[in-house]
């Protein structure tokens, strides 16, 4: 993993944009505290990030969102915001006792309905969901081991349509994706699958790099051709 360093300013600047604009409800707040109570790392988008995943499935007008890293549900219950009220998100976790945290935050969000947790490592999961006809994903978020970012941007294109939205979170990781010994595990990983996001002919993606509480980061965004 890799140290995040972030600047007093940047913060500042991020909890005036949140309470200036972003406006996250208790539901959101609530899902944060439970995770820390619970031991879990802090490793949650922001909640400016977490807004924009929900605008990017109401924009996008997704009825089906695939999540691959669930931890407590935060940006899960962004997403299902996004949703409509019949729409669909299936979200892969690794660890039961992060799926049992992020279970009663989303159903104490109200979004429960909407939302179904896999638990698994993904690259089982995933083919489940390939097998059960699940698909086909409108918009999916990629937010799990940095490690398989390039497995999980095939199985995006390979459960998506064309125009289905990709997110993938952590892409700028503190300037490791320049320098891959800052982290050995997760940086070749990023590297692969921007690289990919940059070649590959059946997506059409574009990076923005972020700084804030999280440090000096990123996110891709592509639309599958
Ligand atoms: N999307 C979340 C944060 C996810 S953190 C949010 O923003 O609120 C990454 C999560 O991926 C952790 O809960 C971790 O347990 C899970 N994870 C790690 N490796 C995984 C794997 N191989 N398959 C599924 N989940 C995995
Ligand atoms: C970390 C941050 C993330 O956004 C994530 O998805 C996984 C790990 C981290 O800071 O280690
Ligand atoms: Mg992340």
């Amino acid at each position: 993993m890799i140290e995040h360093k972030s600047r007093p300013e940047w913060v500042a600047v991020e909890e005036f944009l949140s309470d200036a604009v972003v406006h996250q409800g208790t539901d959101l707040q609530r899902a944060v505290q439970s995770a820390a109570d619970a031991g879990m790392p802090a490793i949650e988008v922001t909640p400016n990030a977490g807004k924009l995943l929900k605008l990017l499935v109401r924009a996008s007008g997704a009825k089906r969102v695939l999540e691959i890293g669930t931890l407590a549900g935060f940006s899960t219950i962004w997403m299902a915001q996004g949703l409509p009220d019949d729409g669909r998100l299936v979200t892969c976790e690794y660890l039961t006792k992060h799926a049992d945290v992020a279970r009663k935050n989303v159903d104490a969000a109200g979004v429960g309905h909407k939302v179904e947790i896999r638990i698994g490592a993904a690259l089982d999961t995933l083919p489940a969901l390939e097998d059960e006809d699940a698909g086909p994903f409108d918009f999916v978020f990629i937010d799990a081991d940095k490690e398989n970012d390039p497995q999980y941007l095939q199985w995006a294109v390979r459960l998506g349509r064309p125009g289905t939205t990709i997110v993938m979170d952590n892409v700028v990781w503190e300037g490791a994706v320049l320098d891959p010994a800052l982290d050995e595990v997760n940086a070749p990983g990023i590297i692969s699958a921007l690289k990919m996001m940059g070649e590959d002919s059946r997506l059409d993606a574009t990076v923005i790099q972020t700084v804030g509480s999280k440090g000096w980061d990123g996110f891709a965004l592509a639309v599958v051709r």
